[in-house]
């Protein structure tokens, strides 16, 4: 398990979203605010846990939006504030404190893995950090429709979420404000504390859904196709051996044969892993973990396909689909297909309902039908922001 947890706020009411659900539940591109945040948090290894900070009157349609994840985000009321609100997250991981924490705004589906590695890259050298933006616009002050003085731009930022911390201090610094305290971030909660935080290269992209035209801009930029598209396949084969049982996809089925080959012979979890490698441009399996080196004896699988998740989202894509095919006489896959499509849904981070796994035989013909081996074929579908 990672050593880092998410803390995800989504307690506010949206009051400057204008009418509809609230924000975080409201759907951009066909998927809720919530669930397009949580996804990104979701597939990376170092964060173990994430909890979701909701106001309690939209428990329904929490539910309703994280349908699917594995193992679901613990959900914690929030307060009046999103001070408050933040505050109920930290203490809900103070039972067994992460390192670090990354506190981000469910508002902010937009977030790009490249932002979340700066942050967690900056807490090496310090207390805490934030994206931040430099402001291109002159900057002025405002009274009743009147223009001030001028603001020292260049000395001005832009700061976005996630803000990431060392954990302990951080709950300190939070512990140590007033009940009804009201900042506006998590790194004025920081400064506050005489925490030290350093500011790292925010996103443009990572825009805080406010307003009811920020809807409008997100639907758009969803719909044009901006980004990259690449399937990917992968295959792979194993020869049956004595043995009491095989592990498909990540499931462990009892036989009164087994598989011989490669880790723990998974050619559903081999294939897979391929498939994504093979969308990526990034090789294969056996160049990432070489079937000679004895680490990877009887290794369990799922390492390799988190591994290739985690590629994909460094390099700024998403699996938004993962089909599996398994060829084999013996054994029934039917029985165990929910469990494998769960066991490769949480290993990817993604939702179940964007995996799917299916089995067939070859009619008796060739090595499959003869039961000499088992195969298994996979495509992947990686999408880049
Ligand atoms: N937030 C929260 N608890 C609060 C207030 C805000 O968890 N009491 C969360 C929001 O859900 C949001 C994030 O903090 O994800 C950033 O706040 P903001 O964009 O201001 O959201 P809202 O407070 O919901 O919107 P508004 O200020 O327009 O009412
Ligand atoms: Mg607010």
């Amino acid at each position: 398990m990672g050593t880092g947890a998410a803390v995800i706020v989504a307690a506010g009411s949206g009051v400057r979203a204008g009418e509809g659900p609230p924000k975080a539940y409201r759907e951009v591109g066909g998927a809720p605010v919530l669930r397009r945040t949580l996804e990104t948090f979701a597939g990376r290894a170092e964060i173990g846990r994430i909890v979701v900070v909701i106001a309690e009157e939209h428990r329904a349609r929490y539910e309703a939006s994280v349908a699917g994840f594995a193992p679901p985000p613990l959900a914690v009321a929030g307060g009046a504030t999103r001070t408050a609100s933040v505050r109920r997250g930290l203490e809900a991981l103070s039972a067994s404190p992460p390192a670090f924490v990354l506190v981000h705004d469910a508002a902010r589906p937009f977030v790009s893995a490249a932002v979340i590695d700066r942050v967690e890259a900056a807490l090496l050298t310090a207390d805490g950090a934030v994206p931040a933006l430099v402001i291109a616009d002159a900057v002025k002050t405002i009274e009743d429709g009147w223009i001030g003085g001028d603001a020292p731009r260049t000395s001005l930022r832009a700061v976005q979420t996630p803000q990431g911390f060392r954990y302990a201090p951080l709950l300190g610094a939070y512990r140590a404000l007033p009940p009804d305290a009201d900042l506006p971030d998590d790194a004025a909660v920081a400064r506050a504390a005489g925490l030290s935080v350093r500011a790292v290269s925010g996103d443009a992209a990572n825009l805080k859904l406010t307003y009811p035209d920020d809807f409008a801009r997100a639907e758009r930029s969803l719909a044009a196709p901006s980004g990259r598209i690449a399937v990917g396949h992968g295959f792979d084969a194993h020869r049956i051996a004595p043995g009491d049982g095989v592990v498909l996809c990540g499931v462990r089925i009892a036989a009164d044969f087994g598989l011989a080959g490669h880790s723990d012979a998974d050619a559903g979890l081999h294939a897979l892993t391929d498939a994504i490698l093979g969308a990526l441009g990034a090789a294969d399996i056996g160049e990432h973990f070489p079937p000679g080196d004895p680490a990877w004896r009887g290794a369990d699988s799922r390492r390799f396909l988190a591994h290739a998740g985690r590629l994909a989202a460094e390099a700024g894509a998403r699996v938004a689909h993962a089909d599996v095919t398994v060829v084999c006489e013996r054994p029934k896959v039917k029985p165990h297909r929910e469990a494998m499509r769960r066991v490769v849904a949480e290993t990817l981070g993604i939702a179940v309902e964007r995996v799917s796994v299916k089995a067939t035989t070859t009619e008796r013909l060739g090595f499959l039908g003869r039961g000499e081996g088992l195969a298994a074929l996979a495509t992947a579908t990686l999408v880049w922001r």
